[in-house]
């Protein structure tokens, strides 16, 4: 039996620790986290087994300090949010969230997205938040860049027909890497009509951390795409 992971092992996320996390925040990653963290172990995970009451579930890939997460979950509460983000301190952050909000719905992986995505059945997912990905600028560093054709056909893979994906950046050069891997996914139609659907940030959209920062090169872009049967 191979013992290979179930992606490519390029890391694509920098340091997974950054500042002492705070006193508040430490508790929390020691009563709430458990209560909260998906168990990947048994390689599969049927999202609406842990919350039957929900109607929907989301998932947002690299969530960061949580902000956007958490204020989609208040929002819909018959949604089920999982998250998946490595950065401890970025963990740390969300779980303040979540406790002062006192969310029921949000379910974590600290880890590789890639790993969450993998233990999902097809069509699981309504809706996937890809916002502000590491842009990752030298070329020799490209291949970790999380969106690449794999991803895409992974995230088309769990994806429920007529579910959506949204990604966005602030990186000219990340825009066109991600619209081109994610165009060349059949299962994937781009909704934009007009450039105004792409060039605004969507009605429904909460402004990131990362977002607020504006480090990259170009305004934000938002692409939101379709599952749709090729
Ligand atoms: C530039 S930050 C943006 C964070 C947040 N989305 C925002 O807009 O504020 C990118 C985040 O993606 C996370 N990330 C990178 N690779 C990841 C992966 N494979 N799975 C989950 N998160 C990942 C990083 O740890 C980092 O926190």
């Amino acid at each position: 039996m191979s013992d290979d992971p179930p992606h490519p092992p390029m890391r694509s996320f920098g340091r997974i620790r950054g500042r002492t996390i705070k006193p508040r925040q430490a508790a929390l990653m020691d009563t709430l986290l458990p209560q909260i963290a998906l168990d990947l172990s048994a390689g599969v995970l049927e999202p609406r087994a842990l919350a039957p009451d929900t109607t929907e579930t989301w998932l947002e890939i690299g969530f960061g300090g949580g902000e956007h997460m958490a204020a989609q979950a208040r929002r819909r509460p018959e949604v089920l949010m999982l998250g998946a983000e490595p950065f401890l301190n970025g963990a740390a952050s969300a779980l303040r969230h979540i406790d002062a909000m006192g969310l029921a719905n949000v379910r974590l992986h600290v880890g590789d997205a890639r790993d969450l995505v993998a233990a999902l059945p097809d069509g699981a997912v309504d809706r996937v938040f890809v916002l502000f990905p590491d842009p990752w600028p030298k070329a020799r560093h490209h291949k970790r860049r999380l969106i690449q054709a794999e991803t895409a056909a992974e995230l088309a893979r769990v994806l429920k027909p007529g579910g959506t994906l949204r990604f966005a950046t602030d990186v000219g050069a990340y825009a066109d890497w991600a619209l081109e891997r994610l165009l060349g996914e059949p299962r994937l139609r781009w909704i934009a009509q007009c450039a105004d659907d792409w060039r605004m940030a969507p009605a429904d959209h909460v402004t990131t951390r990362y977002e607020s920062k504006r480090l990259g090169d170009i305004d934000p872009v938002f692409f939101d795409f379709e599952r749709v049967e090729p």
